[in-house]
């Protein structure tokens, strides 16, 4: 059993702790939440952080193994990665958990500054778990996470449509929560060094069979490649992501919302999580 500290308020917090295989801390920045028992199963706790004073954030990380960070901040990564090193953790999960996903630029701004880390010698074991896109959101709107928000996407089952490529097919990860933080917990087990990029495949499925394995999905809307380039769907719906407290961006939210989707419809497409299989093959 060792010490695991998750940076967030997040969804695998639930699957660790029931696992009771590891002593589970979660950072927070909520003093009320770092007080509350109600919220935590036996087995976890809750520790305020200040994120911004390092020589506290090192002193939180003392005796902790392992650091899986779900918070997306360049800098806040940067400072924790930084502290976890002076305090001696042994692995470190930074804000990945997904793949695929270009909207989010500072996971690849995050990755490589830890490379840059270990340039000239190994100093730092950290694993990018890449678990393709949660299965729970095809479960909306019957809630199937806690803390984790779902929401339609680009299979809207409850609605009985999809927005597709016109381009064709493309190859798509799903994998619960519950199941990445399944594997999160054994990966922490493992004596050896894991490899950089950790993936985890639910399954592993085609976007046109998903559809055909949901059977209620009547109204298809194909975009053109040219449309998803420039971020844009120009479909009869799109989904509007619910206002992120934690996310700025630099164009209203509707326009936001259809470039989100665009990407990860494109993400898809230019082969995302096809690059994870040939990646993974290509392992000793
Ligand atoms: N693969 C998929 O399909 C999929 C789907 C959804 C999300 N994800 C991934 O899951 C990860 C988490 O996403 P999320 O949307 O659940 O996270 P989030 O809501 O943005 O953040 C999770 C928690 O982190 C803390 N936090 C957020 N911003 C912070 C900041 N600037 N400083 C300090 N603490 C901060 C907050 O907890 P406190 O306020 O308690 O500190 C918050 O509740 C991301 O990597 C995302 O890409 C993947």
């Amino acid at each position: 059993m060792v010490r695991i500290a998750v940076a967030g308020v997040t969804e695998v917090i639930d699957a660790l702790v029931g696992f009771q295989k590891h002593e589970t801390v979660v950072f927070t920045r909520s003093p009320r939440l770092a007080q509350s028992v109600d919220h935590m199963k036996p087995g976890g706790t809750f520790t305020y952080v200040e994120y911004h004073e390092k020589a506290s954030l090192v002193k939180s990380l003392e005796a902790v193994h392992t650091v899986l960070c779900f918070i997306s901040s360049f800098d806040l990564q940067t400072r924790l990665t930084d502290a976890c090193i002076e305090a001696g953790v042994k692995l470190f999960a930074p804000n990945e958990w997904a793949a695929g996903l270009f909207t989010f630029r500072e996971k690849d701004r995050v990755h490589q500054y830890l490379q840059e880390v270990n340039r000239e010698k190994m100093v730092f074991e950290y694993c990018l778990f890449q678990p393709g896109n949660f299965l729970n959101y095809l479960s909306y709107p019957i809630l199937s996470t806690t803390y984790s928000l779902i929401l339609t996407n680009q299979w809207d089952i409850k609605n009985h449509r999809a927005i597709v490529s016109a381009d064709g097919d493309y190859q798509i990860i799903l994998s619960t929560v519950q199941d990445m933080a399944k594997v999160v917990a054994e990966a922490i087990e493992y004596q050896g060094t894991l490899l950089e990029i950790g993936g985890i495949t639910g399954s592993l499925i085609s976007n046109f069979e998903l559809i055909k394995l949901a059977e209620t999905i009547r109204e298809i809307e194909t975009v053109s490649r040219e449309n998803l380039e420039a971020g844009k769907l120009g479909t009869s719906w799109i989904l509007i992501l619910p206002k992120h407290p934690n996310m700025q961006v630099n164009m209203d939210w509707g326009s936001f919302s259809e470039y989100f989707l665009a990407e990860i419809v494109f993400g898809g497409l230019k082969g995302a999580q096809d690059f994870l299989q040939k990646f993974w093959k290509e392992q000793p």
